[in-house]
């Protein structure tokens, strides 16, 4: 599908992959950009359920930051009923980081408590109503009392990350020991959540913002008898993208379209500023989602 770019969600990965420590997959270009939301301008053959002038948002491999981007049919949907283009730009990489790790890996149950971190950032503050959509009970980690009071807007029982009595705060909020925990700090944190999970919980990493070096006591693994599991979304084959992007469409659309979950914008920033949006999100001054818009 040819897409005539309208926004272009920023992910921290961009960050990286310009930094020159993320390099792109060999099949994708040098372009940053995984996810934008736009227009259709040509289809390629056999592609039968998009069409042409139709608004969409899409997945990409990189290229997004661009007038034009190509994207595989199968990651690239209509934009919801009731949703801006800005909002569908922001759609891709949060829906299907968080249904993969959520629910693809972690099997979340109605019912259960899941800790997040990083719960003002792109990917928390839509795992937070998504996880509530799902009938799960999200506590999110967030390191400012802005961050913190967003969490809580969202529906998630918000904690301080920076505390000394970390721990203690999350135990406090589940007693009983969490079920998951959906970490993006890594680092010094991982004990925290060894600590902090029930017996036969899952964690899950998706990025290692604290450290991937690791110097803990791994003994609780073995003990409670832990699941620790590891995942990209972008190093995953098309066809699970697809599929991930099917399953995800078929069961949250509803709450989609009726807004119960709907990103959180911060910042848009014309394309030509791409530099400065990323300063803003290395700085951490951004709450959601950060967008460049790149055309009408
Ligand atoms: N594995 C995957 O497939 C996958 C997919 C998408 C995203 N990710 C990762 O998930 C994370 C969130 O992505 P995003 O685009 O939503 O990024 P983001 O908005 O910049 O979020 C980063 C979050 O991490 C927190 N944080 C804590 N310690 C940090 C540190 N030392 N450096 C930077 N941030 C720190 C920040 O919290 P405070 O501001 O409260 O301090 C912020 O909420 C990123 O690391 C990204 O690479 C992974």
């Amino acid at each position: 599908v040819l897409i005539r770019v309208a926004y272009a969600g920023l992910n921290r990965a961009d960050l990286f992959q310009v930094a020159g420590h993320y390099p792109a997959p060999k099949e994708s270009q040098m372009v940053p950009g995984l996810e934008v939301s736009g227009t259709i301008e040509a289809l390629g053959e056999g592609v039968t359920h998009l069409h042409v002038n139709q608004p969409v948002f899409a997945l990409l491999t990189g290229g997004g930051y661009a007038e034009y981007c190509i994207a595989a049919a199968g990651v690239t949907a209509p934009v919801p009923d009731g949703y801006s283009l800005q909002e569908a730009a922001a759609l891709p990489e949060a829906l299907l980081t968080n249904w993969l790790a959520l629910v693809h890996l972690g099997h979340v149950q109605p019912g259960q408590t899941v800790l997040i971190t990083g719960g003002s950032s792109g990917i928390g503050t839509f795992a937070i109503p998504m996880l509530r959509e799902l009938n799960a009970r999200p506590i999110a980690l967030a390191g400012s009392p802005e961050k913190q009071e967003i969490c809580r807007t969202l529906g998630a029982e918000p904690v301080d990350y920076r505390s000394a009595s970390l721990i203690e705060d999350i135990q406090q909020s589940a007693p009983q020991g969490v079920d998951l925990v959906l970490d993006m700090l890594g680092g010094p944190f991982i004990e925290t959540a060894m600590q902090a999970l029930r017996q036969g919980g899952k964690l899950i990493s998706i990025a290692f913002l604290q450290g991937s070096r690791l110097d803990m006591n791994a003994g609780r693994l073995l003990m409670k008898n832990l699941h620790w599991m590891g995942m990209t979304l972008r190093s995953q084959p098309l066809e699970m993208k697809c599929r991930l992007l099917e399953d995800a469409c078929a069961r949250l659309w509803p709450a989609l379209t009726a807004g119960r979950i709907r990103p959180v914008l911060d910042e848009v920033f014309p394309l030509e500023m791409a530099e400065k949006a990323h300063a803003r999100m290395q700085q951490r001054l951004h709450i959601g989602k950060i967008l460049l818009e790149v055309g009408p």
